[in-house]
């Protein structure tokens, strides 16, 4: 089995704590413990023993209360959407199958659906179409042959959302051939305008979502996410996971079910970032005629930015790390040289820094 190297997952987790400006976050600035409002003696009580193998029943049930119809029992506790990704994976393919995946993406599925052996086809999104899919083109490439079909919902690393009627377009293609569908929706819940993007459980059996607490919830270092899915799955689902953990931390699952409880207040911080910084990024990019092209993203902390510089987009962000400590994320990252990507989660003043930095790189390579 080859794994190839996880270029965005490397890059990010390698630089990320070292430079002074980090934009290379997808979901908004960490929250502290201290920020959570968490009762200390809760925290001291908290017995650090292997914890519950599926989650616990209160948390299962939080998160089963954020989809209409779930109950706990839909619920499968996972270290991330990561781990949730990866034994969804493993439950749905063996080698040989055809998967659709929607590009561009976060290339975790990629690289897992690779490695293990499936035959990738890949459908683009396209700017000029605010990178949402094509129906008819979905159609054209999903037929009896493939097995699933995935893609992140909010999408990563263009921060466009389908739908409700992309998400029928979508299970409609499903249906007909009987694949599944892999909805990634760790971004749910940090839309910087409208309503909540609405999600894929509940539109058709087949269906597997993933999410976590990392990105709109600002809690990446808790490592808690979720399956959801028909229980009969979740039960599927499962045995792989006591193989890949065990059991959550019993510490994350606590923390998880008393964040779950402020999901309003967490939330609302979230769209305070978003809305105060975005504002800014856009004034900045736009200050540059000439330079950039972006789609305004509709959710996450990200925006995916065409550049019109004499340089690749790895170079580019090589030098900006290291001549002037600022971590972006280069297109190439996600098949797509000749962007890169932003994050503005952070508080503004941080972001207008780290801005006049790459500001400073751009124009000494025009
Ligand atoms: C689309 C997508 N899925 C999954 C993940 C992994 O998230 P987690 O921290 O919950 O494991 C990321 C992280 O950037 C992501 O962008």
């Amino acid at each position: 089995m080859n794994f190839s190297r996880f270029a965005l997952e490397r890059w990010q987790s390698t630089y990320e704590n070292s430079v002074e400006y980090n934009l290379s976050e997808s979901g908004v600035h960490p929250l502290t413990l201290g920020e959570l409002c968490i009762d200390q003696e809760d925290l001291a009580r908290c017995r650090l023993g292997y914890g519950v193998s599926n989650g616990t029943e209160r948390f299962r049930s939080l998160v089963a209360s954020l989809y209409k119809g779930a109950t706990e029992r839909n619920v499968l506790a996972t270290i991330g959407a990561a781990e949730a990704n990866l034994i969804s994976i493993l439950r749905l393919l063996q080698p040989g199958d055809e998967v659709v995946i929607i590009l561009p993406n976060y290339m975790q599925t990629y690289g897992l659906i690779e490695a293990l052996g499936g035959r990738i086809v890949p459908i683009w999104l396209r700017a000029e179409n605010e990178w949402l899919p094509d129906p008819e083109e979905i159609a054209s490439r999903v037929g009896p042959q493939t097995k699933f079909i995935t893609f992140s919902n909010p999408n990563n690393p263009t921060g466009s959302v389908f739908g409700h009627s992309t998400i029928k377009a979508l299970t409609a293609v499903a249906d007909r051939h009987g694949c599944w569908i892999l909805a990634d929706e760790v971004y749910r819940g940090a839309e910087r305008i409208g309503e909540e993007t609405p999600s894929f459980w509940n539109e058709y059996p087949k269906t597997i979502v993933t999410s976590s607490l990392s990105k709109a919830y600002g809690t990446p270092g808790l490592r808690l996410g979720w399956v959801l899915a028909a229980q009969e799955t979740i039960q599927e689902v499962w045995s792989y996971a006591d193989y890949t953990k065990i059991a959550p931390p019993a510490l994350s699952d606590l923390v998880g079910c008393r964040l779950l409880e402020q999901r309003a207040r967490i939330l609302d911080r979230t769209r305070r970032l978003l809305n105060q910084n975005w504002p800014n990024l856009k004034s900045w990019l736009d200050s540059r005629p000439g330079m950039f092209e972006y789609v305004p993203p509709k959710a996450a902390a990200i925006c995916m930015t065409q550049y019109h510089a004499p340089i690749n987009s790895s170079s580019l962000a090589e030098r900006l790390r290291t001549e002037r400590s600022t971590l972006i994320v280069p297109g190439d990252h996600f098949l797509l040289d000749g962007y890169i990507r932003f994050g503005f989660g952070n508080e503004a003043p941080y972001l207008l820094a780290a801005l006049d930095r790459v500001g400073e790189m751009l124009d000494s390579i025009r």
